[in-house]
């Protein structure tokens, strides 16, 4: 039988890091269900001590996920491990990774501490956690620049002390995938207690390598774990991504003989989600989730995929939840259709208040938009204002005026916590002069440092995804908004951007 291959999925940990994509506990959770459905082997759900909502977001994920299990990331400190294990208390399975930073580095100039008490806390932590969960992972940060004798000697304690996986990140993405191999399998060739443990990847893409080097690392190094997020979210240049990782070693089968027991049929789905929930776009050319991932345009090519897909086709496109682009439902179609069909995306509503208030959207949308496709309901079920009762902002109507040669003018009616206020504003275009007007009431004084429109289906009678991305006091954040107007579509994400930077606390940062 072959070999089992971890899948670790750190979307709503190492992918939250990455500035703008941070997510309230609602859609932490919605994503956790989605990583569920996957069949994600475990799930990094947050960063316990890092700050309460990061406390909350983990809780509730350990309280709701049955199949997965759930994993917190902690300092190698009693204050931070017992966060994680009290977060992780509901859980069915968990987790804690806990993680020190061990290059010369990073010790010297970031922790100010000796090799001597860096492998001192190290063992200690590991100690401490494993009173308290049976399951523990432990990380050497910036392992992958770490002096190899040094390594060996913290890596061999803390298995000794019971770290059940040793996971070593390549922090910064400065990792060749050859190279990366062998350093892993050196690692487990010369500590003595290594077939003690699970061994790990974690590489970020500074290098465009994340995946390679994960590759690398099973393939040559004989690891049996890899850190991942959805679309390859995370700091800088984000992480390995969970998609393009788990196909290759679904389709190469035959070179690296392991399975995964990820169900790709809900890829697709889960991209688009984290797409949608953070505001980072999908590239179109994105292996395996980008829109033209199986898109032949070529004449030659379409020609050879027609008499034989395998001419120029390597993966199935359904096989990862592409459907076809169909209308699925319209004006007619009634709330047991429209569950169904969520059903079939792989979307589960919590509460029936919450389809309720989803089908209210799609009727809304259907008495707009004659023909609706599977993006959006997608771009629907994500909008925060299915929720909108626990947010603070909330989109009711909007007006604008704008003609040639004359200033556009628009008036926005919208709630803040609860009660309907509306602002005026003139300004350069139609989105701009509702903005303002927003602005003119909330007076956040927050920068724009982002804002981008995506057409979701493609075509001008289709629906307007907007993202926007502002920043104040230090936090950036991401609000994204849908609708066929698409200065409607703006001023919804533009709210939802405020939404969050009311709701977002302060937070300790992993690598800090
Ligand atoms: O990249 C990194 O080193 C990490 C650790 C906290 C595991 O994310
Ligand atoms: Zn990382």
């Amino acid at each position: 039988m072959a070999d089992k291959l971890i899948i670790f999925d750190t979307t709503l940990r190492d992918g939250e890091q990455s500035p703008g994509a941070s997510m309230t506990k609602d859609e932490k959770l919605r994503i956790a269900r989605q990583l569920e459905r996957l069949k994600v082997d475990v799930i990094e759900a947050g960063f316990a001590a890092s700050s309460n909502g990061d406390f909350e977001a983990v809780q509730s994920i350990a309280n709701v996920i049955k199949d997965s299990t759930v994993c917190s990331l902690s300092r190698a400190n009693d204050r931070d491990i017992a966060r994680a294990a009290e977060a992780l208390k509901g859980a069915n399975s968990a987790r804690i990774h806990t993680f020190i930073a061990t290059s010369p580095l990073h010790m010297e100039k970031k922790l100010r501490m000796t090799p001597e008490q860096v492998l001192e806390q190290a063992t200690q932590a590991v100690r401490f956690a494993r009173n308290l969960v049976g399951d523990i992972e432990f990380s050497p940060e910036d392992g992958y620049r770490s002096d190899p004798d040094f390594l060996c000697r913290v890596l061999e304690a803390v298995i000794r002390e019971g770290a059940t996986t040793i996971n070593v990140p390549d922090t910064v993405g400065y990792a060749i995938p050859e190279l990366y191999g062998n350093f892993i399998k050196s690692l487990r060739e010369r500590i003595p207690n290594s077939d003690k443990a699970i061994w790990s990847v974690h590489c970020h893409n500074d290098l465009g390598m994340a995946v390679a080097n994960s590759l690398a690392g099973v393939k040559i190094g004989g690891a049996r774990q890899i850190e991942c997020t959805i679309n390859g979210l995370g700091e800088r240049a984000g992480n390995c991504s969970l998609e393009e990782v788990v196909m290759a070693v679904k389709t190469r089968r035959d070179y690296f003989g392991l399975d995964v027991g990820i169900d790709t049929q809900h890829i697709v789905a889960a991209s688009r989600m984290v797409s949608q929930t953070t505001g980072f776009v999908v590239q179109p050319n994105k292996a395996v989730v980008g829109a033209n991932a199986f898109a032949h345009a070529s004449g030659i090519h379409q020609d050879g995929v027609l008499k034989a897909r395998d001419t120029y086709e390597i993966m199935r496109a359904e096989d990862v939840g592409w459907t076809a682009n169909k209308i699925v439902l319209g004006k007619l179609s009634g709330r047991n259709a429209f569950k169904q069909r969520l059903q079939e995306l792989g979307v589960a509503l919590e509460s029936e208040g919450e389809i309720n208030a989803a089908f209210a959207k799609f009727k809304e949308l259907a008495d707009r938009k004659s023909e609706i496709f599977d993006e959006d309901i997608l771009a629907l079920v994500s909008d925060e204002s299915v929720s909108s009762e626990k947010e603070r902002y909330g989109f009711v109507s909007l007006s604008q005026h704008s003609e040639t040669g004359e200033r556009p003018q628009a008036r926005i009616v919208f709630t803040v916590a609860g009660k309907e206020v509306q602002g005026t504003s003139e300004g350069n275009g139609p989105v701009d002069a509702s903005l303002k007007a927003i602005e003119a009431h909330v007076q956040s004084g927050a920068e724009m440092v982002l804002y981008s429109v995506n057409a979701i289906s493609g075509s001008t009678e289709s629906q307007g995804e907007v993202t926007v991305r502002l920043q104040s006091a230090g936090r950036v954040v991401n609000g994204v908004g849908a609708d066929p107007d698409i200065v409607v579509a703006s001023a919804k994400a533009y709210l939802s951007a405020l939404n969050k930077l009311h709701s977002t606390a302060e937070r300790v940062a992993a690598q800090g």
